[in-house]
């Protein structure tokens, strides 16, 4: 029987091996702030699509059992006193994750949607409470 966590894994696998899964990403996630394109303006768009990638496999995998420290690493670099990312942009991200994966994932449905909030919840919290520290 999969974990929920095992049937995020299975829809990731399906939908961020498409060329322009990341990129989609970002166009859906700039596209519902200027704020959040300002943060943006010097990043090599490029290679933040790579880091991505492996950031949300790190909550994927926090979310099978694996330790916090990368999700830890993630909650630092995002930090007030780094690159000061405040808590409430983390709403618009995992909506534009959503819409991202509803477009990729042949598989995917409401049920999936949801599933894919909850699992993800707990390592988004970890880095937004960390905010502060
Ligand atoms: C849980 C959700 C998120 C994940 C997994 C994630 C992942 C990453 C990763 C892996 C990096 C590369 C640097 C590092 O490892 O720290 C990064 C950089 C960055 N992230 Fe995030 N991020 C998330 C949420 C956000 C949000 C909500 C924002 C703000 C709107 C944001 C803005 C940025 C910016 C501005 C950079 C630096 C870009 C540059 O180097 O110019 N991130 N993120």
């Amino acid at each position: 029987m999969s974990t929920p966590a095992d049937l995020v894994f299975q829809s990731y696998g399906r939908a961020c091996n498409q060329a322009d899964f990341f990129e989609y990403f970002y166009g859906a996630f700039m596209s519902k702030s200027e704020d959040i394109r300002a943060m943006f303006k010097n990043t090599k768009m490029e290679t933040q699509r790579g880091l991505l990638r492996g950031g949300i496999m790190w909550l994927i995998m926090h979310a099978r059992g694996m330790p916090d420290t990368k999700i830890r690493a993630l909650g630092e670099s995002h930090s007030k006193k780094n690159m000061d990312i405040h808590p409430m942009h983390y709403g618009l991200w995992l909506d534009a994750l959503i819409e991202t994966l509803e477009k990729f994932d042949p598989e995917f449905n409401q049920e999936l949607g949801s599933t894919w909030r909850e699992v993800l919840l707990p390592g988004i919290q970890m880095i937004q409470n960390m905010y502060h520290d």
